[in-house]
């Protein structure tokens, strides 16, 4: 299939009451695994590219690589920049062929924050091209973390924000962090209610990596339709590489990319069944 954005995808998961993954990647091996985990299971797949995994691996081989397998596919393939911190990145991906943009605008000014979102989506809808936001802040950002209430998402803002950008997706700041599990993440449920039932809108969990199981069912069941993962693809590559490189006579570099590949596939597929999207492809 050729790639597509993710309108339909998360609006289909939000009314069957289940979430896409977003799962990000940095290299050929991961996004093989990814892709491969979701073809197995026949699920629906949001592949995400950060601005450091595109100074990493080149934005033209990102869309060549992600383009010629999700062509190969019989499963709708988003490809999606995660967290585009400017107008400039954003453009970028949108000219070399991405699918679907993250503005994030969340440590800007509200104001700032709607209008920047905004030229986002005027310039996506020329091409049919997906857009989310982001507002609130994220744990990792919070510096006094007493005062969590006025820092995560504002549900009349989230109502405000999305009527002004016309957004397709908005990521929620609700208590998760980047990165590595944080003893404060805790995660407020009926915020995303709140917000949902307000917006109507899909709503996207960041910092999702290490969540439990009931969590993840939790979240959707309040109105979450894609969850982003990123370090535990990570953290499931690099066992399956360090794993084979006990082997101190190795050097096939083949061997064990094929190990850390496979890694992010099981993880791929074990959280797709989590989600629920196993067999929504269409
Ligand atoms: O945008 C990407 C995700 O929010 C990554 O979150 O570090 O918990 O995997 P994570
Ligand atoms: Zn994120």
């Amino acid at each position: 299939m050729m790639l597509t954005n993710f309108k339909e995808i998360l609006n289909n998961a939000l009314n069957g009451k289940y979430a896409v993954g977003h799962f990000n990647t940095s290299n050929l091996e991961e996004t093989q695994g990814i892709i491969d985990g979701a073809r197995e299971l026949r699920s629906p797949v949001i592949v995400g590219t950060s601005e450091s995994a595109i100074d990493y691996a080149g934005i033209e081989n990102i869309v060549d690589i992600v383009k010629n397998m999700a062509e190969k596919a019989d499963i709708p393939v988003v490809l999606h920049l995660d967290h585009g911190k400017n107008f400039e990145i954003v453009k970028r991906a949108f000219d070399a062929g991405y699918t679907s943009l993250m503005f994030d605008g969340s440590k800007l000014p509200f104001e700032e924050n709607i209008k920047i979102t905004k030229k986002v989506v005027d310039l996506a809808r020329g091409r049919d091209v997906s857009v989310e936001a982001e507002l609130g802040i994220m744990l990792e950002n919070i510096q006094d973390k007493n005062n969590l209430e006025n820092c995560l998402t504002n549900p009349n803002q989230a109502v405000e924000f999305v009527r002004s950008t016309g957004v397709d997706a908005l990521a929620v700041a609700i208590g998760t962090a980047h990165g590595l599990p944080q003893a404060q993440e805790i995660i407020d449920f009926e915020r995303i209610k709140e917000i949902g039932e307000k917006v109507n809108i899909p709503l996207v969990l960041h910092g999702s990596s290490n969540s439990t199981i009931g969590d993840f069912r939790k979240a959707i069941r309040m109105g979450i339709a894609k969850i982003n993962i990123d370090t535990e693809l990570r953290q499931a590559f690099t066992e399956g590489v360090r794993e084979e490189l006990r082997d101190e006579d190795l050097y096939n570099i083949r061997e064990f990319l094929a190990e850390g590949r496979s890694e992010v596939k099981e993880r791929v597929k074990k959280l797709i069944k989590v989600f629920g999207s196993e067999n929504k492809a269409k």
